[in-house]
């Protein structure tokens, strides 16, 4: 590692930038010196408030306690439209690239106004109130940002699905935290695919006892079954409402929840991330601008679904809080061919392209003609998020993408932290492929050991861990704050833990090496183990299984299945169809494993504990570091599951 190429912050970067390197240097120590002043005045500068706030940080890392700018109220929707109409009104809010190349809309922040009042009324016609949860389970379309919008606006808490979750996950989701009100689509486009999600929909519901309305935008011609009382065509609802008005702005608290948000722990089900109003849009706010570096012509191609949190912070939240244009793109990175992204980008002449390194791989694989035919000439900035991005892809992105102009920043950060947290900022910090850089200000990144002493100086590798508040961190988990601290407190009392490795190098600069906790990272998309394990075993087929990640050269981690079979189960290819049918249906087709393996017994400690480090160098290939086994209630299956696993991947199963 330590011939690592540094790229310097090219001359272009810094001509107009926010923040070069000795303003982050002094940045950064105020920051640290006093925390608080620091985020009062930036909450002050950078959000309109109904009222100011008396107290700006309250914070015990213990009880998991985590209060920002209480006594302040203020609205997420007035701070993202209302404000800029002034300015702004004219300017284009949001630019929609439909599934098919060309098809594409665009709302300047009057017209977002218009159309999120109208949600608005039509949502408290329905019903809706303060406090009420409200799950959004539809495509990258304009009414996706539009119902999050108008749920800010009442003070709903919007809990955004994925549209590529099965119906189990839907309503797990939605019973969770007891959503009065779905809002779904007749069908969803996806490339050449059609995805059915009303039907999926009225699935989900059908087991969900809080769901009052049905609320169904119509995305095609393809007719969907509705049932009387509880479903309503969202385009007919906003005609029959029309000339009503109920689309006054609730005055929140700073603490208020804002939305939650799903995601894999390393035990489980899935947890509700909970993000509160004035903290998360502040960081969102925030890191935009500076990450970023955002300038007042803009057109900030982020590639995120909004059922990501990324979607969240960087294609709605923090793009328009600032007044800028974000681009919504509905389709998938290969359709119709490899070149989708920069057709998009030539044509819309974006300015900053923010995507994920599984993209880039998958795209690099099929060859540069498909980047070089469209121009890029529009592009200063590239980002990359959600997994470590290996250095050939970086070079690749940089040089083929970005004509070797074009700085990059590798953007640490997690649906916990709501922002951005470790990054290189385009005007101050010089790269190194693969890694993340430098904290941004206001971060206090800490790296420990196992037993969590603190690693001073540079050159080292540990867990990584946050030992001061940020305004945009997740407050709790809903409904089970005890699992919040536990998960995230208790492993390094008085520390945030995030749950990744970490090394940083002589120049103090972080390299983050992945997860070491059970949860996998398959293509940026975040799963536990357990909850795979799980949906394998309500196959019916297996009578247990352990899942570990396994390096893939797209997709970053794929999973590897060992499974052990009920006695009277074939071992043959249409019990694996079976299990892997399974799970696209109990969580997703993100989710399916790459490997599915049929074992004899698993490798366990006398105490039952299976011992997954044997799995994981065993998925890797590396047959002979599997390590000590004599600890093994029987350590024979090990050398069973090699010629097993060897036989198989000669097999190319
Ligand atoms: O392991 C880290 C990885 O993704 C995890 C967070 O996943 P999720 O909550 O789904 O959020 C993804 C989008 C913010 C982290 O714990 N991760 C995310 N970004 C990077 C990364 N690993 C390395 N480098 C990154 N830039």
């Amino acid at each position: 590692m330590s011939h690592n190429p540094i790229f310097p912050v090219p001359s272009q970067a810094l001509t107009r930038t926010r923040m070069n390197s000795s303003q982050y240097a002094e940045s950064y120590a105020q920051s640290i010196a006093n925390p608080e002043e620091f985020w009062a005045a930036q909450a002050r500068e950078l959000l309109s408030w109904r009222a100011p706030f008396q107290n700006t940080l309250d914070w015990n890392f213990h009880t998991a306690t985590i209060k920002w700018f209480e006594g302040g109220k203020l609205n997420v929707s007035e701070n993202c439209i209302d404000r800029h109409l002034e300015l702004r009104g004219d300017k284009v809010a949001l630019i929609w690239e439909g599934n098919e190349p060309g098809d594409t809309k665009s709302l300047t922040y009057r017209e977002l106004h218009r159309a999120v009042c109208e949600t608005t009324t039509l949502l408290r016609s329905l019903g809706v109130k303060k406090g009420d949860r409200v799950a959004i389970y539809l495509p990258m379309i304009l009414e996706a940002a539009v119902c999050m919008l108008a749920c800010t606006r009442i003070g709903a808490i919007h809990t955004v699905v994925f549209a590529g979750f099965s119906a189990e996950a839907l309503r797990d989701r939605i019973n969770d935290c007891s959503c009065s009100i779905l809002i779904t689509a007749n069908e969803g486009l996806r490339g050449p695919k059609t995805v059915p999600l009303k039907t999926t929909a009225d699935q989900a519901v059908s087991e969900c006892p809080t769901v009052r309305h049905v609320l169904v935008v119509k995305r095609t011609e393809t007719p969907c079954p509705m049932q009387d009382d509880r479903d309503v065509w969202y385009h007919e609802s906003l005609n029959s409402i029309a000339g009503s008005d109920n689309s006054a702005a609730e005055p929140m608290d700073s603490e208020d929840p804002l939305f939650i948000l799903y995601t894999s722990g390393s035990t489980g089900k899935p947890k509700g991330v909970l993000h509160t109003t004035a903290g998360y849009l502040l960081y969102a706010t925030h890191t935009f601008r500076y990450v970023f570096d955002l300038q007042e012509d803009d057109v900030h191609f982020c590639t995120a679904d909004i059922g990501w949190i990324t979607g969240h912070s960087y294609v709605l939240y923090g793009p328009l809080a600032n007044g800028a244009t974000s681009l919504m793109f509905e389709s998938i990175p290969t359709y119709p061919d490899a070149g989708r992204y920069w057709d998009v980008v030539e044509r819309h002449k974006a300015t900053i392209v923010y995507t994920a390194p599984t993209a880039i791989r998958a795209l690099a694989k099929e060859g540069d003609h498909f980047v070089t035919r469209y121009s890029r000439s529009s592009v200063r900035l590239l980002g990359t998020v959600g997994e470590p991005i290996n250095p050939d892809a970086w070079l690749w992105y940089h040089s083929v993408v970005g004509e070797g102009r074009c700085p990059i920043v590798d953007t640490w950060w997690q649906t916990e932290t709501g922002g951005v947290m470790i990054s290189p900022l385009p005007g101050a910090t010089p790269t190194k492929p693969g890694s993340a850089t430098r904290p941004l200000v206001g971060v206090q990144p800490m790296i420990v050991d196992e037993q969590g002493q603190e690693l001073f100086g540079n050159d080292v590798t540990g867990r990584l861990c946050i030992r001061f508040p940020w305004p945009g961190m997740m407050r709790s988990v809903y409904g089970d704050h005890e699992r919040f601290r536990q998960t995230y407190f208790s492993t390094f009392p008085g520390l945030y833990f995030t749950g990744d490795g970490c090394r940083r190098d002589e120049d103090g600069y972080y390299w983050i090496t992945g997860r070491v906790d059970d949860v996998l990272n398959v293509a940026g998309h975040r799963l536990g183990t357990a909850e795979v394990e799980s949906a394998i075993v309500r196959s019916g087929a297996v009578a247990e299984a352990a899942v570990v990640g396994v390096p893939h050269d797209v997709k970053g981690q794929g999973i590897a299945a060992f499974c052990v079979l009920h006695a009277e189960v074939l071992p043959d290819a249409g019990t694996k169809m079976k299990i892997l049918a399974t799970v696209r249906e109990v969580i997703s087709p993100i989710a399916t494993p790459d490997h599915v393996w049929f074992v004899a017994g698993l490798p366990k400690t006398r105490s039952g504990k299976i011992m997954r480090r044997i799995l994981r160098k065993i998925g890797e290939g590396e047959y002979g570091a599997v390590g000590d086994v004599s600890t093994l209630a029987d350590p024979s299956v090990v050398a069973d599951i090699v010629s097993l696993v060897q036989a198989a991947r000669l097999s190319k199963d």
